[in-house]
């Protein structure tokens, strides 16, 4: 097969998690490759629904070595919880492997998070105070700890001997917190390594050997686009790099391994947190966009925060596709559209100030705030996607279908997965989203 890069193309919860759990049948490995438990997936399957934060769903394919790459930031609290859940509902744990290089989660990652979002007060960016910009930041800063250090006591403490006294400072000072205490943080701490530690590997060693077996490898990038740290809307956005590139970095592997990379949009738009959302909605569309009172409401998985919803913003998807150099688009959530009255496709900005339309994101400070969207409106179909349960393209109403080429048309990729329902068997595979059509790319000079 190819090695394949899945990759969210909003501002995350494009039902990665469903694509992934799907694809994950071609997969005999698959990286996460950034975030750390910010992230929410969900996968609906045999009736069951399984939630994940840090382990690729692809563990529900009993096959499949299921990788957390170094690029991610892990919370062992959360992860242990996540196995033993996980394990509770008799999914076998024996393919995780984490990588011995990713970063931790510490207790004062986690206050710091909460504390600089309570003094940044109207400008917060809504972070779902999982610690992940304070990690990331002291991976950065070079005064981060890694899994081969968590899971080796001797390393730890001293590292804590050292990281704690000056993060106290911060606690204390700068925020009026408690300070903690090493002796207590190197316990508690330990014991996770210690459970952790038949789980840590040198994962990116793994992944080149597979590779020169011509093992099938899906990279499963977390959150999306325009969360991402270089590309995404700065700075409401996270810590990492979601997009495809992020992809090589955060599992140790060259570009060269990437054969195909496949993006991942919702049929319209959402978003958790702050920061600019030029084709968001409110009023009746709204609460159909937010799937009010189904078991699939736009609540986020994490910090059950209510999503903000809007229509599909083509101009940001052209921008993914060209950031991410996506070659398919998988579409989900198509059945949430049936019950509206009307539809619209966001398919260029207007610059308020200047009257300049845009069918593509630039590079200027603070732009997505003068714009106005250009709606195209496009027939209702008010037809039942969701109960018909379509697994053929024909079983679609003309007006859902319609609405697919259409999206195809202006982004110019081809639509190779539609998803009509949260199970796996709610999908219609219209292309081998693997080996079938790329983006053309358009004639060399
Ligand atoms: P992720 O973060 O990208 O993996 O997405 P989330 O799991 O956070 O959010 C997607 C939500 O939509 C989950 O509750 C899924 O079960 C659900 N979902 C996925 N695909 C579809 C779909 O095609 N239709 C509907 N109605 N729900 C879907
Ligand atoms: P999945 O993988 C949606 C958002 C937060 C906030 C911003 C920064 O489920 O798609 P952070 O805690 O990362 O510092 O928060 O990023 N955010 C997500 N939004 N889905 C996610 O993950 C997200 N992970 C982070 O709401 O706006
Ligand atoms: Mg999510």
């Amino acid at each position: 097969m190819a090695n394949v890069v899945l990759v969210g193309s909003q501002w995350g919860d494009e039902g990665k998690a469903k694509v992934v759990d799907l694809l994950s049948k071609n997969a005999d490995y698959i990286v996460r490759y950034q975030g750390g438990s910010n992230a929410g997936h969900t996968v609906n399957t045999g009736g069951k629904k399984y939630k994940f934060h840090l382990i690729p769903s692809g563990i529900l394919n009993e096959g499949t070595i299921c990788m957390v790459g170094n690029g991610t930031v892990i919370d062992p609290k959360v992860i242990l919880r996540e196995i033993n859940e996980l394990q509770d509902q008799g999914i076998d744990m024996s393919n995780l492997q984490i990588s011995a290089s990713a970063h931790v989660t510490m207790p004062y990652h986690l206050l710091i998070d909460a504390a600089q979002e309570e003094a940044r007060g109207s400008k917060k960016i809504g972070t779902t105070c999982r610690g992940i910009g304070p990690t990331y930041a002291d991976k950065s800063a070079r005064s981060g700890l890694r899994m081969c250090e968590l899971t080796d006591s001797s390393a730890l403490l001293d590292k804590l001997k050292t990281l704690i006294p000056e993060k106290n400072i911060i606690l204390d000072r700068l925020y009026g917190l408690e300070p903690l205490n090493i002796d207590e943080v190197f316990r508690e701490y330990a014991e996770y390594g210690k459970q952790l530690a038949p789980y840590v590997f040198d994962t990116a060693a793994i992944v080149w050997e597979a590779n020169k077996q011509r093992k099938n490898i899906l990279f499963e990038g977390a959150q999306g686009t325009l969360l991402d740290l270089d590309h995404g809307t700065y700075p409401y956005v996270t810590s990492s790099n979601p997009v495809a590139g992020g992809a090589c970095i955060g599992s140790g592997v060259g570009p060269n391994f990437i054969d195909r990379v496949i993006g991942i949009a919702k049929a319209y738009t959402t978003r958790v947190g702050e920061g600019p959302f030029p084709t968001e909605v409110q009023g009746s569309s709204a609460k159909i966009l937010r799937a009010e009172g189904t078991a699939w409401e736009e609540i986020g998985t994490t910090t059950g925060r209510a999503r903000r919803v809007g229509w599909f913003d083509a101009v940001l998807m052209r921008y993914a596709v060209r950031i991410n150099g996506m070659d398919c688009l998988a579409l989900t959530k198509l059945d949430v559209l049936d019950d509206l009255e009307e539809i619209l496709v966001c398919n260029a900005y207007k610059d308020i100030r200047t009257g300049e339309v845009y069918k593509d994101l630039p590079a200027k400070s603070n732009f997505l705030k003068y714009v106005e969207p250009i709606y195209e409106k496009l027939a209702p179909w008010k037809d039942e996607t969701k109960s018909v349960g379509a697994t053929e393209i024909g079983q679609l109403s003309a007006g859902a279908l319609s609405y697919v080429r259409y999206l195809e048309s202006i982004l110019e990729i081809p639509i190779t997965i539609v998803s009509v329902g949260p199970s796996r068997e709610q999908t219609i595979v219209l292309e081998d989203p693997i080996h079938g059509p790329k983006r053309v790319l358009e004639t060399a000079i």
